[in-house]
């Protein structure tokens, strides 16, 4: 699954070369990150064209933060890869009005012609980013209330105990705009998720069944998390 997501990035990213590339935090897309870092540092792909944009954040959290989205991607992609800021667009989560660093990353990215090419993740409720069940589908970046699913699982990310409430997140909009998506889900804890995503209408019940709209959309699985997936096709 990560090799494969890996070399999507990198295919795009040659055909590609100002293109903006958005990423998910969270540990599925982990795997690829590694990869594609490695790939792309012994190949000297050229990223100088490029902007990575982050998908979401944790509202109180930054790159300051062990677990937050953006020190995910430093982690794996920015530092490794020695990205500089200026091609890097993220939210901070602890920017003192949350609505108003939404706007920012929305005028940003519009500047930049929107998103090109996205991979994400998706949560145990269906969700994208922080696209909880139910979302509006014509939202760009806004900050959420967290879904209770979301809240009980952010505990795996974070060392200490914080308690998050609210996210800011890409909205559908604009990730549904996008040249190309790709999807990533591992395990079997997934499985579920992906069988409704993928066999029920979209509808914004399950955020993650909306990508299907896009005419350049990708899942890629790992064997548990398309367990159900072939057995109901
Ligand atoms: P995960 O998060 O990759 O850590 O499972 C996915 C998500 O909640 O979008």
């Amino acid at each position: 699954m990560s090799e494969l997501a890996a070399e999507r990035i990198i295919s795009y990213i040659k055909q590609n070369p100002t293109a903006t590339i958005c990423l998910a935090g969270g540990y599925t897309p982990i795997g690829t990150y590694q990869i594609f870092s490695q790939k792309a540092k012994e190949s000297k792909l050229d990223l100088t064209g490029i902007t990575f944009v982050g998908l979401d954040e944790w509202v109180g959290l930054n790159g300051a933060d062990k677990g937050s989205c953006r020190e995910t991607l430093d982690e794996y992609i920015f530092r490794p890869l020695h990205v500089r800021e200026d091609h890097i667009l993220f939210f901070d989560g602890k920017a003192a009005n949350s609505d108003k660093e939404c706007s920012r990353v929305v005028e940003e990215l519009e500047q930049k012609g929107g998103l090109d090419f996205a991979l994400l993740g998706i949560g145990l409720n269906g969700h994208v980013g922080f696209n909880e069940p139910h979302v509006p589908m014509e939202q760009k970046a806004h900050v959420v209330t967290l879904d209770d699913v979301t809240r009980d699982v952010s505990s795996k990310y974070f060392k200490e105990v914080i308690k998050v409430s609210q996210g800011m997140t890409l909205g559908m909009k604009t990730i549904l705009s996008s040249d190309q998506i790709v999807l990533l889900a591992s395990g079997a804890e997934k499985a579920e998720i992906i069988a409704q995503a993928v066999n029920e209408k979209p509808s914004p019940e399950i955020p993650a069944s909306l990508l299907s709209l896009n005419k350049n959309f990708e899942i890629i699985l790992d064997s548990e998390a398309g367990r159900y997936v072939e057995s109901s096709r």
